[in-house]
């Protein structure tokens, strides 16, 4: 059986580590949500060996990630655990830091509150949270392309949609996390991190 493939992951994966890596350099541990393939999960462990990659993602995605992270060989992933954010229950061990990528406008605005506060429950003191993908700022989506996006994720499903970077920074506030970096990413999209206090 064919691996899934984003050409996304593969576009995106050096932009990302070049904000990402360098900020993990003394972490041990990584726990990512929404790992979709399982290719960034591959990647970044490949640049970070000192530290342990732990992907999640909702049960459908399992033998995807698996079959990347079984091809890859690497010691330093974990394989996926079942984390429907919203629904199933959260790991209790602490994480250094943890890696989002792409998911905040596809689950609905509910789990995305719940996203920030069980984050900034799992992370360690100082830890960091990383979310990528597109924003809008005031509400304002500023990319033509993002918005032509922002109307196809609504008319599939109206629960979904670019999330409001200030939306955004409020929850994590709200949580115990201030910003960090707000980082501008190719494609037009943001790669923000947010510190727990
Ligand atoms: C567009 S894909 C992005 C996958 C991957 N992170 C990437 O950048 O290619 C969205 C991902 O979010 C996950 N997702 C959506 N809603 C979720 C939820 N409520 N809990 C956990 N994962 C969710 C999906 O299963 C999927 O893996």
């Amino acid at each position: 059986m064919h691996k899934p493939f984003s050409q996304a992951c593969e576009n995106n994966r050096s932009p990302i580590g070049e904000v990402l890596i360098p900020l993990l350099s003394t972490s041990a541990s990584v726990l990512e949500l929404g790992s979709g393939t399982g290719q960034h999960a591959v990647w970044f462990a490949q640049q970070l060996t000192h530290l342990h990659w732990q992907t999640s993602d909702r049960m459908e995605n399992h033998s995807g990630i698996n079959q990347w992270l079984d091809e890859s060989g690497l010691t330093n992933i974990g394989a996926p655990i079942a984390l429907d954010i919203g629904r199933d229950v959260w790991p209790t061990q602490p994480f250094d830091a943890v890696f989002s990528s792409n998911t905040a406008h596809i689950m609905a605005w509910p789990d995305v509150e719940i996203m920030f506060g069980q984050v900034a429950e799992t992370l360690s003191a100082g830890g960091l949270f990383f979310l990528y993908g597109p924003m809008k700022y005031s509400g304002v989506i500023a990319a033509v392309s993002n918005r032509a996006f922002d109307r196809r994720l609504k008319e599939s499903n109206p629960r979904q949609g670019i999330r409001d970077f200030n939306a955004l920074d409020r929850l994590a506030l709200t949580a115990g996390m201030n910003l960090l970096e707000d980082n501008a990413m190719p494609a037009n999209n943001r790669l923000v991190v947010w510190q727990k206090t």
